[in-house]
Parts: C-alpha cells; structure tokens; sequence
C-alpha cells in the first residue's frame, strides 16, 4: 500500500476520519451531478436525483432561487456531511459562477481538499483555471475527476498535459480509461490494480470491479477487447515514464494532483475517487490563528465563521453563520465565547446539513461545518473559543470591481433598504459604503451578476423594489495609519470618503490616478484593497 504518512497517525480517531473538502468546477462540467452520487454512495440520499428534485421543488418558492436556475448557477453555498466507509465526508459547496469568487475564495478557508471536476471533452475550463488559483493562494491539496469519459473525450495525455500546463501542477494518473466514447468499457485502476467497468444500462450501479495481478494478469484479456488492451498497455507504459507516481506528501502541498478518470451520471469512477480522498485525502489540518495557530487535536473546541447565509427560508426569518470547527469535540448546548464581542454564546440549536435537509447537530468534531442560527451576532470571520482570545486569519474582504448607487424605489423606505444592505453587507453578499456627504448607499460587488441577485433579494426579502444606478466610483479603498493623518486625509478629501458596514473608513476611488495621488500626498496613510475579516 502506498504512503499515507502525511495524515498523523496520533490524532483521535473521530478527527482523523474526518475530510472535509469542496468541488470545484467550471459549470456544466458535472459537480451536481457527482456531488449526487457521492451522497448516493454515502447512504445520505436513496436515489439518484433526489438532490435536483429537491433543489427544483425549493426553488419553485422564489423567484430568486428561479434566476438561479435560469441562469445555471449556484448562488449560495451550504454545506453536506455523509458517512463512506469508516470516514465522515464534510462536503462544502462552492458557488461556480465567477461573479462569487470571494465567497468561494472564503468558503475554501473552510475545506482541506479540493476535488477538481474537469470535463473530458473539453479540459480546463475558465472558471476551473480561477477556481484553482484561489486553491493555490492556499496550497491547498487536489484530487481532479476526468468527467464524462461515457462521451467523445480529449486524448488522455493531452488532458494531462493541459492540466500540468495551464495550471502548473504536476498530475499522476491513479486510473486510466479503456477506450473513448461509445466504445469506453472502463478504467485501469492504478493505485489497486483492478479492472473497473461500466455498466451503461443501470447508472445508479456502482461499476464491476474485478482484481487484476498485474498488466499481464489473462483475466483482463478476457475482459478487455485486444485492440483496447493493446493501447491500455502502451499508454500505461509510457504514463510510467513521462508522469510522476502518486507522492502523498506533494499531493498534500498541493504541487502533484492524482487523477480519476469516469463518468458521474454513470456513477463510474465516482467510487475510486471517494476511495481516494479517505485513503490519501488529508485529516483536518492546522488553522492559522492570532496570538498563536489551533491545533484540530486541542481538547478545547474553537471554530470559525466562514459564510453567513440569510433567510434560507424565505418564511422563516433566520440567519446561519456557517462555522468551521477548528478544534476539539462540540456538543450541542456548549457556551463558546464569541471573541470579537468578548461575550459568552450558547449554542443551543446548531445545525448539520445532511443532503438539503438540516438536522440538529448533537455533537461535531474539529473538521466538521455546523450551522449556527442567529440574529446577526456572528459574523464572517469571527472566532468562537472556549474562553481564550484566539483569533481565526486568513479571511480577507476583497475590495469591490464595480460600485453602484442603489435607491430604494420609494424614498420613505431608506431605512428598509439601509437595514436589507447592512444585512447582505455582514452575509458578505456585497460591501456597502455610506459616503461621508449626501443620502443613499454605494454597493460594491465583484461581478454584474451580483447585483441583479441583490436587488431581486432585497425585493424578495423586504418588500422593496430598489434601482441600482451608475456611480461616479469605481472602486474602493480601505484607510490606515496615523490617526491625525488619516484624520487631515479625510477632512480634504470629504467626497471620496465613505464607511463600511463595521464604521472602517473607505476611500472610493474614480480612476488608478486617484490612489497613485493619495501615495504621493498623504505617504502617512495606507490604502489597501484587503481588509482580514474580523
Ligand atoms: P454542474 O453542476 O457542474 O453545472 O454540472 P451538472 O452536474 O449539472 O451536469 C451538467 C450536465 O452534464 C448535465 O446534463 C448532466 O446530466 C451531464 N453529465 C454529468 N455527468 C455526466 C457524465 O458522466 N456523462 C455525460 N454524458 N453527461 C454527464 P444536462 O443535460 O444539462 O442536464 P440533465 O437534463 O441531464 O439533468
């Protein structure tokens, strides 16, 4: 068996079981689709579908989750644990579509492992390209599904080569696919030496899995067509030559990727990569923290807010803080300490997110993602501890790409329209900045797209029609450094200077020239367009 000697074997047993990791994709690439089958192999859900129908019959509830369909996107992230084998899978889903790379920039600070979904007809994608820088900031580790290998597909080492290309990572194959399109039949099995095949007719069967000693075991010529099992021998020898083996430890700093070949719908291949991420996926690793960083094996539980989600239910008025558990075992009805307020929170009603339903979480352990309902006390970023002030890092607030104005369509509700903004401002939905002089808000956001999702929330949730209108700014900056200077800075430059939602100064910004012009007057203030979260 291969080395899995970067997973510690002294952390308790409930830890070290656990992987907690996100998929991520370009769309149409097949993340629903496998995200559905990892359930069905995980006992979470019957029958294949389920996830879809369960999507649909929410989504006919508002017309917000319907623009979501419409538009092919998974707008909000939530969080799905399931149990394979002896491991407990904690699966975080990252919104695909570009315009939310900061939501899926933090809901990675959440994961340990990362599965890569590629489409085999069309390799590496835009937003697959995107989505692994954000892995990459984070050195997080790998694992990368071939899809859809049933259909026409790319050349396997060309797939390869692109991959080790575009993202400059190192790739080993842990199967290989026998024959292309109509005449795939199945995949190598690299890792275990075993013949997997597919089993067309039935696509929620998990594949025929016939142990194999060796390329020149007799059995795979009775199973393998001659012409397929010569190419399968003449491919396998030279990916020995021209890739790497499969080397945990690079996998797991995130420079080599194992991949699997397979086709979801199918449920093909959909079992090995689950092998793969218990086997080789890493336990729940180290957070980085403020005075010092929290071990997963500390017997105090500690835990981080990496999204915040309001109104799931548009009946019920509720707000989920999703947390990360950083450390030790939580049981539910514990009093953490909410480090950013310095005040005690019991945590009577947490919740865990089995498929699309949620259930009481009695107990989870450092690995796991818990829902927190709340009134707005926890916010993205925020640490909850046992006591001691520790403080999660590495959750910045990106500066926004586009700003707009927004106007509540009737003027007598500004203070509606101010409270939905300060909500979505705390969910992370979008920043919103009070500018020092006149009335309304300036909304910033990272993509169009967002915008859209807002104003139909803000009408959805609060009743409020609301226009969006062109800003004279483009983007914003936050302000640091000596008080009295950034006090004169502020005082001369009264029409840039606006506030976030946690009162922190902003600089809103016209052109580059703006910023170039404040680094040359004021060498005293700090424009910087990161702010950590806290
Ligand atoms: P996404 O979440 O990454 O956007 O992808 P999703 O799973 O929704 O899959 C996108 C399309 O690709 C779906 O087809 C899905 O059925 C199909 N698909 C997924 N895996 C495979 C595979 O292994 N082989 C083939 N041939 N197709 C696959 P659709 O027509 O958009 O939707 P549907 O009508 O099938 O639901």
């Amino acid at each position: 068996m291969l080395d899995t000697s970067k997973n510690r074997a002294d952390l308790p047993p409930e830890i070290a079981r656990r992987r907690t990791f996100a998929i991520i994709s370009h769309p149409d690439a097949g993340k629903t689709t496998l995200t559905e089958k990892f359930l069905l192999f995980g006992g979470a859900i019957q029958m294949a579908g389920q996830v879809r129908a369960k999507g649909e019959a929410r989504r006919t509830r508002s017309d917000f989750m319907a623009m979501e369909k419409d538009r092919g996107i998974s707008v909000s992230a939530s969080a799905m644990s399931f149990d394979f084998k002896e491991f407990r899978f904690n699966l975080v889903d990252t919104p695909g579509h570009s315009d939310f790379s900061e939501d899926t920039y933090r809901t990675l600070t959440a994961v340990d492992a990362a599965v890569m979904v590629i489409d085999g007809a069309k390799g590496v994608e835009s937003q697959t390209q995107k989505l692994f820088e954000v892995c990459r900031l984070r050195d997080l580790p790998i694992l990368t599904f071939c899809n859809k290998m049933d259909r026409e597909s790319r050349d396997v080492f060309e797939i390869i080569d692109e991959i080790q290309e575009n993202l400059a990572i190192d790739v080993t194959p842990a199967s290989w696919p026998i024959g292309v399109g109509r005449d795939f039949i199945g995949c190598y099995d690299i890792l275990r030496d075993r013949l997997e095949l597919m089993d067309r007719a039935d696509r929620n069967r998990v594949a025929e899995s016939v142990e194999i000693n060796g390329l020149d075991d007799p059995k795979l010529a009775e199973l393998v067509p001659e012409e397929l099992l010569e190419k399968l021998r003449e491919d396998l020898e030279m990916a020995r030559e021209l890739l790497p083996p499969l080397d945990i430890e690079a996998m797991h700093e995130g420079s080599l990727t194992p991949i699997w070949f397979g086709s979801a719908i199918n449920s093909f291949g959909v079992k090995e990569l689950m092998e793969g991420i218990a086997q080789y996926g890493p336990q729940p690793q180290i957070q980085s923290a403020e005075p010092r960083q929290i071990l997963p094996e500390e017997k105090k539980v500690s835990g981080f807010v990496f999204k915040v989600q309001a109104n799931m239910d548009p009946k019920h008025r509720d707000r989920v803080a999703f947390v990360r558990i950083a450390s030790g075992h939580f049981n539910r009805g514990m009093k953490l300490t909410h480090v950013r307020m310095k005040k005690p929170m019991a945590i009577s009603n947490p919740v865990m997110f089995l498929a699309s339903d949620r259930e009481l979480a009695e107990e989870a352990w450092a690995g796991d993602i818990i829902g927190i309902p709340n009134h707005g006390q926890l916010r993205i970023g925020d640490t909850l501890t046992e006591g001691e002030a520790i403080r999660v890092t590495g959750i910045p607030s990106f500066a926004p790409e586009l700003l707009q104005t927004v106007r509540a369509g009737d003027p007598l509700k500004a203070k509606h329209l101010e409270k939905a903004l300060m909500q979505f401002a705390e969910e992370g939905a979008a920043k919103v900045f009070k500018p020092a002089i006149g009335s309304g808000f300036v909304v910033g956001v990272v993509g169009q797209l967002q915008f859209e999702v807002l104003a139909s929330r803000i009408e959805l949730e609060y009743g409020l029609p609301v226009r969006f209108e062109a800003s004279q700014f483009t983007s914003a900056r936050w302000v640091s450094g000596d008080k009295l200077a950034v006090d004169k800075f502020t005082e001369s430059n009264k029409q840039h200077i606006a506030k976030d939602h946690d009162g922190d100064i902003v600089y809103l910004t016209r052109l580059q020239w703006d910023i170039d012009r404040v680094e040359r007057d004021y060498p005293q203030v700090t424009l910087t367009a990161t702010k950590e979260m806290m």
